[in-house]
């Protein structure tokens, strides 16, 4: 039987300043299997968004992500399921938006490698470490029990 796991999803705020776009994206994420233990909408500060990307700071790319990830509101959630990091990003596609399938999030609302609409936890270390900087365990709904 498959693990049940949490990740961590972000809805960036490229596709929260499209009406509509992250009910849909979370939608998706319901159909597909996985529930939502926690979730809220929020602004990151600079010091946040800095510090969630702190394994990409030496990286060309780091502030212009840290100002795009501060430009607008994020919807932040923790998924649960069978397998939910591997399945949460097979939802979400490539991190190229540009070569994300039409169907996948980020083929359908992303527009390049870094406006792509959504970020996903890589690994269940990661996905802890994740969880953990957004959201206290009082504010994650207990596990469901695995069906025998
Ligand atoms: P994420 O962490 O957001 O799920 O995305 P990922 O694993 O697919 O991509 P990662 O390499 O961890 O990069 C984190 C985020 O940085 C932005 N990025 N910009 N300008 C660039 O070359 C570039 N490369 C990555 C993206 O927003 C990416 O999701
Ligand atoms: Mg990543």
């Amino acid at each position: 039987m498959a693990d049940i796991e949490r990740t961590l999803s972000i809805i960036k705020p490229d596709a929260t300043a499209v009406p509509g776009a992250a009910g849909e994206i979370l939608a998706r994420f319901e159909r597909a299997g996985l529930r939502i233990v926690a979730m809220k909408r929020i602004q990151l500060t600079e010091d946040l968004a800095r510090g969630f990307y702190a394994v990409h700071k030496e990286r060309p790319f780091y502030g212009e992500l840290v100002a795009f990830m501060t430009s607008g509101p994020v919807v932040v959630s923790v998924l649960e399921g069978p397998n939910a990091i591997q399945a949460h990003r097979d939802l979400l596609g490539p991190t190229n938006s540009t070569e994300a399938p039409k169907g996948t999030i980020r083929g359908d609302f992303g527009t390049d490698i870094e406006k792509n609409a959504t970020h996903g936890s890589d690994a269940p270390e990661t996905a802890k470490v994740e969880i953990s900087y957004f959201f206290n365990a009082s504010e994650i709904l207990a596990p469901v029990e695995a069906l025998v």
